[in-house]
């Protein structure tokens, strides 16, 4: 199909092993005091914040941390960020830690400029403000290999008073420079690893096979899920395995890039409100709508599928193509088996009578995305499935 298309990545991208010692250098160039936002104890605990303030504090930079971000991040978490900020005069923000962290850091940095709370820029239906000024300079961090926030232009914030989880999104969102230092993954606990590259893993498939693919996500896309193929169960049983971190850390990155640009699908959609209402991790959800998701859109992205396959090391010269794409889900639930991740969400006790909520919150621009049209009955079926109701 003839189509025009556009690609947004940050300004740079400053990656590898070490990476972190660049910090300094950066902010340097983009501010004079920081705001560092930052999780709960990891990063303090393993020596990471220690090793970014020393950097901040000899060139010359002045700080303030905010810190204990929780996952999800409210509106109240963001809007508190940004008074702190702007009391204390920060004219850049970096954000060391998970995609919760660098969400936060990325609309604090818009809201330090913009009037109002972050909620009346969230995508909500009839709202949606659109930012009038440009954010303050934003470096990422990121601390775990999967939501590639450091590569995207939006940041997913919980409105609890609304009960919805909606991003803010604009291409000044993007951050100014996106540091990622596969070093800083290497404590991360199995299960999160697991969680977060599965993430990863769904971003590249569902930005593939989606409406806005194109040429450039494409490639991105399929060498990221190679490389997951290669490295996540690495990763998850060997921990300390620099060259599989590697690879987790530059898929999760790819994933932000293919998202960021050509948008995701229904594994997406339905996972939002699956967080808001029954708290279940995102890149978990993720993880096991994935393989239904594929097969659901199988009957129209056939050749994809067969891709897919092929990337993930499988040998389909002998198969025929609907054969192919069948590997490709087969292979995805070998993989999600190999780390730990069960084939449904039983344990996390969904009500049927929760359904049309879910739907409802499913509804939106990740859902259009998905390529083959999605009903609510089809939403429905898929829901009894991946809950384990039937
Ligand atoms: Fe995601």
């Amino acid at each position: 199909m003839n189509k025009v298309t556009e690609f947004f990545a940050p300004g740079k991208i400053i990656f590898g092993p070490g990476g972190l010692s660049q910090v300094g250098v950066e902010a340097k160039r983009l501010g004079s005091k920081v705001l560092v936002v930052l999780g709960r104890s990891a990063m303090r605990k393993s020596g990471a914040l220690d090793r970014l303030t020393h950097l901040l504090t000899e060139n010359n930079l002045e700080y303030i941390i905010y810190e204990n971000i929780l996952s999800d991040p409210t509106v109240e978490t963001v809007d508190t960020g940004a008074s702190l900020a702007r009391k204390g005069s920060c004219n850049l923000i970096i954000a060391l830690g998970g995609g919760s962290v660098l969400d936060t850091g990325k609309a604090i940095s818009a809201m330090v400029v913009n009037e109002g709370s972050v909620a009346d820029y969230q995508e909500i239906e009839g709202k949606g403000r659109k930012f009038q000024h440009k954010p303050i300079p934003f470096i990422a961090i990121p601390t775990t290999s999967g939501t590639g926030s450091e590569a995207t232009r939006n940041a997913v914030i919980t409105n609890t008073k609304l009960g919805l989880k909606k991003s803010i999104r604009d291409l000044c969102l993007i951050p100014e420079v996106a540091l990622v230092d596969p070093e800083l993954t290497l404590s991360l606990p199995p299960h999160i690893t697991a969680i977060c590259g599965c993430d990863a893993l769904t971003q590249c498939i569902e930005s593939y096979l989606g409406k806005k693919s194109q040429e450039i996500t494409n490639a991105l896309a399929l060498h990221a899920i190679g490389l997951i193929g290669k490295s996540l169960v690495k990763a998850v049983k060997e921990g300390k395995n620099l060259e599989a971190r590697k690879d987790m850390a530059m898929a999760a990155l790819l994933s932000g890039l293919c998202l960021s640009n050509s948008g995701l699908g229904a594994a997406h959609a339905l996972s939002h409100p699956l967080g808001v209402y029954y708290k279940i991790p995102h890149g978990l959800s993720c993880a096991v709508l994935l393989p239904y998701i594929m097969e659901y859109n199988q009957p129209v992205v056939t050749k994809k599928l067969a891709k897919i396959a092929e990337c993930l090391g499988e040998n389909i010269s002998s198969l025929s193509e609907t054969e192919a794409a069948q590997r490709a889900v087969e292979k995805i639930k070998e993989i999600l088996t190999a780390v730990g991740i069960k084939e449904n969400l039983s344990e996390w006790k969904i009500k049927e009578e929760d359904f049309p909520q879910l739907i409802k919150g499913a509804k939106g621009g990740s859902l259009n995305n998905n390529l083959r049209d999605i009903s609510d009955k089809d939403l429905t079926e898929l829901l009894y499935k991946m809950t384990g109701l039937c």
